[in-house]
């Protein structure tokens, strides 16, 4: 459904994004993951046809978004970072602008508005001014007007930005309802919209994709290492080199003392918390608490800690920023 090639964007000597390759099946809900300024509302712009690549291709269902701009336009519904809605404009009547714009036949607007209005829940306020809504309301009008030509790519860049937690869950809960009838490709800086609504993550950093993969595989597979987190009573120092020696591990750090438990704390134990990070896939368990035991510290805890998407996507990002420096 969407497919881009090679897509570099220069802004004058700034290069916005670099060698951008990915594709998109139809009917994948795919997440566009990266920090501000990583290229993601660039490369949105260049698949709606709005501003030019300065090398490479995409084509959006079949159509290149350069050469064939009007067929990606009309099959492509955007909601951009900065909704430019008109705020002395009622719902209904901004609604039935945009229709007349995007060149909705005339006989079928007043019905499709209706039903778009119905389904984004801005029904009830369809004769209220723009200006008074809240920005959820706001939020679920662009995407109205995103979704009124029944578009088969919908692009929506941070469609949760700068919301009240209440109206992220209903903006998600109405992006997760559109799912399955658009392909759909949203942009976030947030890890948690990706899991709960996307199918495929792509991960842009600098300009450039650094990572593509399914939310699921991108937590297991990408992992380089196993993390165990142990707690121990006993003398500190003495442990944590007893942990490094142990076969496969690559580094152990201490838990900061904060997060000693109250429990611990009444019971006047010296425990310690310990991350062992060690090769992929290797199971340190049975080895670390035989360790433990036979030098007669107290086990107290022992359980993997396996990396969140978070930490992957902090690791790829700064081992990206790490290698521009270098
Ligand atoms: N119109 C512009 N002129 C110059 N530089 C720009 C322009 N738009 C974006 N940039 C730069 O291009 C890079 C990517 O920006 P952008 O695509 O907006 O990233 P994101 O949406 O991921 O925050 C940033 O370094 C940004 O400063
Ligand atoms: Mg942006």
């Amino acid at each position: 459904m969407i497919e881009a090639d090679r897509l570099t964007k220069y802004y004058d000597k700034h290069t916005a994004i670099r060698d951008v390759s990915f594709k998109v099946e139809k009917g994948t809900v795919v997440g566009f993951l990266g920090p501000n300024g990583a290229g993601k509302t660039t490369t949105m712009r260049i698949l709606t046809g709005c501003l030019p690549p300065s090398s490479g291709t995409a084509r959006v269902a079949g159509y290149d978004v350069l050469t064939d701009s009007l067929q990606v336009r009309r099959r492509i519904g955007y909601l951009p970072e900065n909704v430019p809605l008109y705020t002395d404009m009622k719902v209904a009547d901004y609604l039935a602008f945009v229709a007349e714009v995007k060149g909705l036949e005339r006989g079928r607007r007043r019905q499709r508005i209706g039903e778009i209005m119905e389904k984004c829940g801005v029904a009830k306020v369809r004769r209220t001014l723009i200006g008074a809504l809240s920005r959820g309301y706001r939020q679920r009008v662009g995407i109205a007007q995103a979704l009124l030509n029944d578009p088969e790519v919908l692009i929506l860049d941070e469609p949760t930005i700068g919301l009240d937690p209440r109206q992220i869950i209903e903006i998600r809960q109405l992006i997760k309802e559109l799912a399955g009838q658009s392909t759909v490709i949203l942009s976030t800086h947030i890890l948690p919209e990706v899991s709960m609504l996307c199918h495929q993550v792509i991960i842009i950093n600098n300009g450039q994709i650094v990572a593509v993969d399914t939310p699921e595989n991108l937590t297991t597979g990408l992992q380089r290492s196993t993390k165990l987190r142990i707690r121990v009573e006993g003398p500190v120092d003495q442990i944590g080199i007893a942990l490094t020696q142990l076969p496969g591990v690559l580094r152990v750090v201490t838990e900061d003392e904060a997060h000693l438990s109250a429990g611990d704390a009444q019971a006047g134990e010296t425990a310690q918390s310990f991350i062992v990070e060690s090769e992929r896939n290797c199971d340190l368990r049975r080895e670390a608490s035989r360790l433990i035991v036979e030098r007669g510290w107290g086990l107290l805890e022992l359980r993997a800690a396996d990396m969140s998407l978070e930490e992957i996507f902090v690791r790829l990002v700064t081992k990206e920023a790490q290698e521009a420096q270098a």
